[in-house]
């Protein structure tokens, strides 16, 4: 490890996590609004021992081919690692890493505010405020549901949805999760385990999404699903937009089917379906779950241990190969 290695970091970073990078390593700085293609990463790379990169790079098979021989590690600043080919990473033997942990907390509150706002339909509220087209209190405007006493959907009880169950009970709800296996009693906080994604979209006012994107979980939130769920039922996703198939979720919304939607993330960001712009009955925010300076600090110094534990010849404490 030392001054002599050469660490290409793809975005900028908060200040904390530039200045321990620079008093370490030579850094190579990208620019946040490169599109890095496989070639493009690839001269990006050159003579670096490490890459730092988001979920904004496509790290495909092309991409890591792209990388030079000497990048030991590919430390992703996500906790979320679909991005990244990892089969062809092993076959190059780079290390993959991650950032899980640290930004349980900041995400779960966004779940949150997708909630509340979602059935609040604050969303709403502020562009007819911010366009002056507000008429004055009235006891029949925006009437939204209010959430306590609703119940809870979380698929995927992991830390982050685990998380937002505890916000969400202390908001008065009663929670109901759906994961592979149920969780220990003492892990499970109260909430209701239900063995079926069908079983549990049926008693679901509202619906949370937190499992990781996988070719099982990839359009879940499809039509078959969206009608399972309870008439005027609320979804909100701040996990993966490729959970969601889009098609039926905007066709829910504008159909009333559902009562609204809270999402943070999407297929194809930043590139996300234009219909969606045109729901008023939808909360649209461009994937900032982590986005508090004290959670992307963290996950930057995290990727930061594990490219300086593989740099050292260490073994990276959240490798994913
Ligand atoms: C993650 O960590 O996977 C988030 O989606 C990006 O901050």
């Amino acid at each position: 490890m030392g001054i002599e290695q050469l660490v290409a970091v793809t975005r900028r970073l908060p200040r904390a996590c530039e200045d321990r990078l620079a008093a370490h390593y030579q850094v190579r700085w990208g620019d946040d609004d490169v599109d890095y293609t496989p070639e493009v990463i690839g001269r990006f790379a050159e003579n670096a021992t490490a890459i730092l990169v988001t979920p904004s790079e496509r790290m495909d098979a092309a991409a890591i081919g792209a990388l030079p021989g000497a990048v030991r590690v590919i430390a992703s600043n996500s906790v979320g690692f679909e991005h990244i080919d990892l089969a062809a990473a092993r076959s190059r033997g780079m290390r993959v890493t991650h950032t899980p942990g640290v930004l349980t907390d900041a995400t779960a509150d966004l779940a949150l505010l997708l909630i509340l706002a979602a059935t609040r339909r604050a969303g709403e509220g502020e562009r007819m405020v911010r366009d002056d087209r507000w008429q004055g209190i009235r006891p029949t405007a925006f009437l939204g549901s209010q959430i306590t006493g609703k119940r809870l959907g979380i698929v995927g009880m992991g830390r982050i949805g685990a998380a937002v169950a505890r916000r969400a009970q202390a908001f008065g709800m009663s929670v109901l999760y759906h994961n592979r296996t149920a969780l220990a009693a003492a892990d499970a906080g109260g909430a209701t385990y239900v063995p079926t994604l069908q079983g549990l979209l049926s008693q679901a006012d509202v619906l949370s999404l937190h499992c990781p994107l996988t070719e099982a979980t990839q359009g879940m939130l499809n039509a078959e699903a969206i009608a399972a769920l309870p008439k005027d039922a609320v979804v909100v996703n701040t996990a993966r937009g490729g959970l969601v198939d889009d098609e039926a979720l905007i066709a829910a919304l504008r159909s009333g089917r559902l009562a609204a939607a809270g999402l943070d993330v999407y297929a194809n960001e930043p590139r996300i379906d234009p219909r969606y712009r045109d729901l008023e009955n939808i909360v649209l925010l461009p994937h900032i779950g982590s986005a508090t300076l004290e959670t992307r600090t963290a996950m930057g110094m995290l990727a930061i241990d594990n490219i300086a534990a593989v740099l050292s010849g260490q073994e990276p404490p959240n490798a994913v190969v």
